[in-house]
């Protein structure tokens, strides 16, 4: 638990803020005493609230990926939960460290990309919060694949993302929503993708879906959406891990390259009990 605070002196923490520079959260450090944060988290967190997640989580372990200041990590130790915090970026990159330093954390900082979790090395989560990045993924169905491995079954997942349902980019740079050309575009799951800086002059913005992609794209990863949440600035999602033969299935094939080397004798859509061999007229080798 991040409580009772390391720091209390509000001078102290004050001094620190400011000793930080830049910070992407507002994190309340000590009574009235706010980093002074660009982001909108403390908005978020009634949505994810409202998303079904629970007050109390003693007992639950959890993950926050792409956790920046720490501000959603914070919020998992202070209702119970055994965190673990993770970022491509070193804790002393981001307002991280001076404020889990101030506020007492226990949560365990893992410097990786989400692409490498992996169950062996960082066993398996209840609760896993995986807000603000997966328009920033260059692979994210693969980013979905790896958060997937780390789930507990029947643990959920909570996307936050930037959704183009609302804010599709044309060609001249001027921004429309998707009903607006066509309604019929809401309903066919779709990405769009940002060469360059295109979303908002930042060259990390990759891809955005619509919703029904968000959702089409978690099922894909064997996780079951069981509620959402749509807002002009994006969308947030609860997800629930499931099992999927064969999405499973199609996953192995589609990564099999990593784990078995390739045989050119047996075409990939072949190499399956029960496949139609006649195709190509080649024939599984006994
Ligand atoms: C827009 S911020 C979101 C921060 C926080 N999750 C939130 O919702 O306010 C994206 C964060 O994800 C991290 N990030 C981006 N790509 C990542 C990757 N491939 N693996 C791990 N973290 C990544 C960034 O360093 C940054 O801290």
């Amino acid at each position: 638990m991040p409580y009772p605070p390391r720091i209390t002196d509000p001078e102290e923490i004050r001094r620190r803020i400011a000793a930080r520079g830049r910070w992407w959260h507002e994190i309340e450090l000590a009574p009235g005493v706010i980093t002074p944060g660009d982001d909108s988290n403390r908005q978020k967190m009634p949505l994810l609230d409202e998303l079904g997640l629970p007050a109390r989580l003693h007992g639950v372990r959890a993950l926050d990926i792409g956790c920046s200041d720490g501000y959603f990590t914070f919020e998992l130790e202070r209702r119970g939960a055994e965190v673990t915090a993770m970022d491509f970026v070193e804790a002393t990159a981001t307002g991280f460290a001076t404020a889990a330093e101030i506020l007492g954390s226990d949560a365990a900082y893992l410097v990786d990309i989400v692409y490498n979790l992996d169950p062996e090395t960082h066993g398996r989560f209840d609760r896993v919060l995986f807000l603000g990045v997966l328009y920033h993924l260059r692979k994210p169905l693969a980013a979905l694949d790896s958060i997937r491995s780390v789930m507990k079954p029947g643990a959920e997942l909570y996307v936050a993302t930037f959704l183009i349902d609302e804010h599709v980019v044309l060609p001249d740079g001027a921004v429309t929503t998707l009903e607006a050309l066509n309604p019929a575009l809401i309903d066919i799951p779709l990405w769009q993708a940002y060469p360059g800086a295109s979303l908002n002059g930042d060259f990390t913005n990759c891809f955005a879906p619509n919703m029904r992609a968000l959702q089409t794209a978690l099922e894909e990863a064997e996780l079951r959406v069981d509620s959402a949440i749509s807002r002009p600035g994006g969308g947030f999602v609860r997800a629930t891990a499931v099992r999927n033969d064969l999405a499973a299935k199609y996953r192995r094939l589609d990564g099999r390259i990593h784990d078995t080397p390739f045989d050119p004798e047996v075409p990939y859509y072949l190499d399956e009990d029960g496949a139609v061999h006649d195709l190509t007229g080649r024939r599984r080798r006994q």
